[in-house]
């Protein structure tokens, strides 16, 4: 039987068949499921979920004063996409080491991308097989530990926002595209079209580009051309992949048909285009801009899954969420057991992932640094985490505490 449940009231051996409709705030990417822990429920209660509808015919029964709920419109179900998703490589080197190579493939990506840009500015031809070539690094950095790439591509300075900018949306592309389990060279493609896709913002005058405050709604109007101005540039380049055009053209488009510059609505959106609106979303507001500061990544991931039904491909934002994860890498956490630590890298269970403790807020007092599994615990003695912190709070400088020493 299918029957309404307040989410306080869950226990472990629930099954959930599926979530009330209308939530704006939950990661959680699964519509049924058998909850296996507290912690999950706890999640619930954090992200303020209320109630949902389990199944007593496939797990546990609790009694409740109130009448069983009619179920209301099945949510999409993605369990066949996260089969096809891609597995985690097997061995990787130490986080570290992988931070050493990112830091590498992150130096390469400034200068390709300042050369590109710069070409665009000036009217030359871009050299698309210097783009390629990067293209295909950063995407083997992904395939080998994408977390490192993409903490590194959260530094940068404020004044270079544009190419940062750029290379950051190429390299969260291919791993959101490799955590879909497409194959590498719709990668590489899709890669390249997160790379290319503000070119049209070169044709921007820079006092518009960089202005550090708010545009008026005629400064507004000159940077939304950018999304026409790209077809022009693009067309002086041969052998742009049609799909890598097409995300410059569509990447402001909105699937509720609210976008520019041509309000096209759902599918008339091409998929890789509708992949490209959240991530480059995702991208500009956490970065740190002239004018302000950056969103932290787990707030704008609530943003970005609260924009889910009007704005973007609801399926695509689950999938983009479970890619970077619920907590990404340099996210500053507090664990049931008081302890204070900084997530290092993401495991297969999106909950629990590898954080660095420091710092024990029980004992208000710092301690040796220690990386914890959360996914590799007993359950039943095992921590977990139960908010994200700010790091400012703390005093604790996330980067400092992995170990990275990269410059913006
Ligand atoms: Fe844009
Ligand atoms: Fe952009």
């Amino acid at each position: 039987m299918i029957k309404k449940m307040p989410v306080r009231q869950l226990r472990p051996g629930v099954f959930i068949d599926h979530f009330e409709s209308g939530w704006l705030n939950h990661p959680f990417l699964f519509n049924h499921k058998r909850i296996k822990d507290q912690q999950t429920i706890d999640k619930m209660i954090e992200w303020g979920i209320e109630e949902v509808y389990i199944d007593t015919d496939r797990g546990l029964d609790i009694e409740t004063d109130e009448k069983p709920g009619q179920p209301t419109e099945t949510e999409i179900d993605f369990t066949k996409v996260e089969e096809k998703a891609a597995p985690r490589p097997e061995v990787h080197a130490s986080f570290e080491e992988e931070v050493r190579r990112a830091a590498q493939v992150r130096g390469q990506a400034r200068r390709v991308i300042h050369r590109l840009l710069d070409d665009v500015r000036n009217g030359t031809a871009i050299d698309i097989n210097e783009a390629h070539e990067l293209i295909s690094e950063m995407d083997s950095t992904v395939a080998r530990n994408k977390d490192a790439l993409l903490l590194l591509m959260r530094i940068r300075t404020r004044d270079e926002y544009t190419f940062m900018h750029s290379v950051s949306v190429g390299a969260l592309l291919i791993a959101f595209c490799r955590s879909l389990g497409l194959d590498g060279e719709a990668a590489r493609i899709i890669g390249l079209g997160g790379l290319l896709h503000d070119v049209g913002k070169m044709a921007v005058p820079l006092a518009i580009l960089n202005k550090p405050a708010s545009l008026t709604d005629q400064e507004f109007a000159i940077i939304k051309r950018h999304a026409l101005d790209c077809k022009e540039i693009l067309a002086k380049t041969p052998h742009i992949p049609p799909t890598a055009a097409l995300i410059a053209r569509q990447h402001h488009e909105r699937y509720d048909g609210t976008g520019y510059p041509f309000n096209l609505k759902g599918d008339q959106i091409s998929p890789a285009a509708q992949m490209a609106a959240i991530v480059d979303v995702f991208d500009a507001i956490t970065a740190d801009r002239c004018y302000h500061e950056g969103m932290d990544q787990v707030a704008a991931l609530r943003k970005i899954y609260g924009w889910r039904k009007d704005h973007f491909n609801e399926t695509l934002v689950h999938h983009f969420i479970r890619c970077v994860g619920v907590y990404p890498p340099g996210t500053v956490v507090r664990l049931a057991s008081g302890r204070i630590g900084v997530v290092t890298e993401s495991t297969d269970e999106l909950l629990k992932p590898v954080v660095r403790v420091v710092y024990d807020a029980s004992q208000d007092w710092a301690i040796t640094p220690k990386d914890v599994d959360l996914s590799r615990q007993d359950p039943s003695f095992g921590d977990r985490i139960i908010s994200h912190e700010s790091a400012q709070r703390w005093r604790i400088e996330p980067l400092k505490i992995l170990g990275v020493t990269v410059k913006p």
